[in-house]
């Protein structure tokens, strides 16, 4: 087999891809050429011929995209911000929705006077910790995570991007612990200023359709128990415990379990335990999708204190 041109090569998997019912068959194509010819995906556009020596990774990449494996499976990296991240099987894929509570952080976290501290719960990957210590100045990030494999890739990020969160003038340290029992605020020096995570919120019988994630995010980061909110509902009155008074709480949620949802949202399980400033936020497909809430003079700590 001779090169072939670039055009229609990329044409052949784009349609592959989309009968296959790939979300995004067009863009994944260009990844696919990019990875396999060692590319930045933004240099693929500007290809006329692709050699003939990539022809059979390339081939290999698309029957496994064509499966619905994660493109991010596929070439191990997942974008987020400004960071790029290892990923694979083992982790939760991060998402565009958690980089808009992010950003959200980034904006507000400044306006504290002096360091901060911040702690991620459920850090998966290690996106949103590594993301606030790499573009807050002066902020400790504790970073709390029960997968082992999970971990591993966390600690992989950190280590990837240690240089550019020290010039930052920032750290991390990761904790492998569950969230829902009490020895990770051990690990806190200090009051924390925010604390953010983006839990397992999907009801246990409401199985995702979309195969990348059905089949490839882990069981334990996707399903918060019978109706999503479980994880939430243990970590809450702990991250209490952990924040200063006036500290922030900011958590991820599904669609449906902003205001609408009433008695059943996370905005009003907030508002119950003593939170004041409850305020929902949007994504950019504008639905409802973190909450952030600050501690009150009436909170109500963990059941025994802190
Ligand atoms: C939805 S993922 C989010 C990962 C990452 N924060 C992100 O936004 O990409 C939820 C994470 O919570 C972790 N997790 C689930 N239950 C936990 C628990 N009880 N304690 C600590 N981590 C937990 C899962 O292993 C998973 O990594």
């Amino acid at each position: 087999m001779n090169a072939v041109p670039a055009a229609s090569l990329l044409r052949t998997i784009e349609n592959r891809l989309s009968a296959a019912g790939v979300p995004s068959p067009a863009a994944d194509a260009r990844l696919i050429v990019a990875h396999a010819c060692g590319l930045p995906g933004s240099r693929v556009a500007l290809l006329t011929e692709i050699p003939e020596s990539d022809l059979q990774e390339i081939d290999r990449l698309t029957v496994r995209r064509e499966a619905r494996v994660p493109l991010q499976h596929l070439t191990g990296q997942a974008s987020f911000l400004n960071l790029d991240l290892n990923v694979g099987p083992g982790v939760f894929t991060p998402r565009p929705e958690t980089e808009v509570l992010v950003d959200w952080l980034i904006g507000v976290l400044p306006s504290n006077d002096g360091p901060s501290v911040a702690v991620d719960l459920c850090a998966g990957s290690g996106a949103i910790g590594l993301a606030l210590a790499a573009n807050v100045a002066d902020c400790s990030v504790l970073a709390v995570e029960r997968s082992p494999q999970a971990c591993s890739y966390a600690q992989q990020n950190y280590e990837r991007h240690a240089e550019l969160i020290r010039a930052n003038g920032s750290a991390y340290s990761l904790l492998e612990a569950d969230v829902t029992r009490p020895a990770w605020l051990a690990a806190l020096d200090r009051p924390a200023d925010v604390v953010v995570s983006n839990p397992p919120y999907i009801p246990a019988g409401a199985i995702p359709r979309d195969p990348e994630v059905r089949d490839h995010d882990p069981a334990i980061a996707l399903y918060g128990g019978p109706d999503g909110l479980e994880l939430i509902r243990s970590l809450v009155p702990l991250a209490e415990c952990a924040l200063r008074p006036g500290g922030l709480l900011a958590i991820e949620h599904a669609d449906d379990q902003g205001e609408q949802a009433r008695e059943a949202g996370v905005p009003e399980l907030l508002r119950q335990r003593g939170f004041v400033d409850v305020v929902d936020h949007h994504d950019l497909a504008g639905r409802p999708r973190f909450t952030t809430a600050v501690v009150g003079e009436t909170s109500d700590p963990a059941p025994g204190g802190c």
